[in-house]
């Protein structure tokens, strides 16, 4: 399990090579921060795209597509991508967190993939294992070019490609593919898009699978989810919880996290969801306590503090 010490370098390596902090776009003085550090122009600019990408409905079609992605390329400026991916530092951290514990605990080598990895911190940090080819795969072109520039400084030889989901001619490849955040919160397209995934695993490879929202609302109902995993051969094997403070002045953000395993594991509990919520009362309490640094409240922290 990730100790201190590794989380003290993480957090290290997102806030200095990333600009991944404490922070949030909802705090009211992140857009003034924005304002005296950017051009205006770029200002406006962004605001008209965050606007639009916020009033696309889920499952809104081509005009929604456009949207999002016209909002992760202009998040892959140097400007803004760090204080936008800030929104989400402790989904990351413990996504980070989470599947190096799964690394090691279940000996996975070999080629790994970081599906909708933007400009590509977390397969960066991942590239640190020498026993992995770590590949992410994203749809924004300046993200990957951004990341792989980045990649380099650090010293990380994480192949960064472009691709709707898994990269092309890759089936079967993947010992462990990771995709948090990045299929869509709509079961009929978000199942189609774990099926694409599913076919870019080796034959016992291993799927951790975040959905923004929890699953049985993103995925409605859970039991064609159960159905849809049965049919592509994907078992169940844990849930858990991604998440923590995001920044002092906002309550606490979490998100359900599954992980599966091709042609092993279990069905799909319908307590899946409660399940996944097994940390969350400890780290509540964890995250409530004074002495505490804003920084380490998130749930890998909290395991952390435990250990
Ligand atoms: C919210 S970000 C999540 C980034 C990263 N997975 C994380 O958890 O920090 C979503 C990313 O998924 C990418 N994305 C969305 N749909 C995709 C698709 N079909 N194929 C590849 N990337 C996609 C977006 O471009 C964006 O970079």
């Amino acid at each position: 399990m990730a100790d201190r010490r590794d989380l003290l370098l993480l957090d290290a390596e997102l806030r200095d090579a990333w600009g991944i902090d404490l922070g949030s776009m909802e705090d009211p003085g992140w857009w003034e921060s924005l304002e005296r550090d950017c051009p205006s122009e770029l200002v406006t600019r962004f605001r008209e795209i965050h606007q639009a990408y916020s009033q696309a409905e889920i499952g809104g079609g081509p005009q929604a597509e456009r949207a999002e992605r016209s909002f992760f390329d202009l998040a892959a400026d140097d400007r803004l991508l760090g204080r936008v991916h800030s929104h989400r530092r402790p989904v990351i951290i413990d996504c980070a967190a989470l599947v190096d514990d799964l690394l090691v605990s279940r000996g996975i080598v070999g080629p790994v993939l970081d599906a909708g990895c933007h400009a590509g911190y977390l397969s960066a940090w991942w590239a640190r294992h020498e026993s992995l080819e770590v590949v992410g795969c994203d749809l924004s072109r300046p993200a990957l070019e951004l990341g792989r520039r980045r990649c380099a400084r650090l010293g990380r030889a994480a192949e960064l490609v472009e691709g709707d989901l898994l990269p092309e001619g890759d089936e079967g490849r993947f010992e462990l593919i990771v995709a948090v955040d990045v299929l869509p919160e709509e079961i009929g397209s978000g199942l189609r898009g774990l099926e694409r995934l599913v076919s870019g695993l080796s034959e016992n490879g291993w799927l951790v699978l975040s959905t923004g929202h929890r699953l049985d609302v993103a995925w409605s109902p859970l039991e064609r989810v159960s159905g849809g995993l049965a049919e592509l051969g994907l078992g169940f094997v844990d849930a858990g919880c991604l998440g923590g403070v995001v920044s002092p002045e906002q309550e606490p953000l979490g998100q359900n996290v599954f992980v599966f395993r091709r042609g092993g594991g279990g069905g799909l509990p319908g307590d899946c969801v409660e399940r996944s919520r097994h940390d969350w009362p400890g780290f509540l309490e964890h995250a409530g306590d004074p002495d505490v640094p804003d920084r380490e409240k998130s749930v890998a922290w909290y395991r952390a503090r435990r250990r």
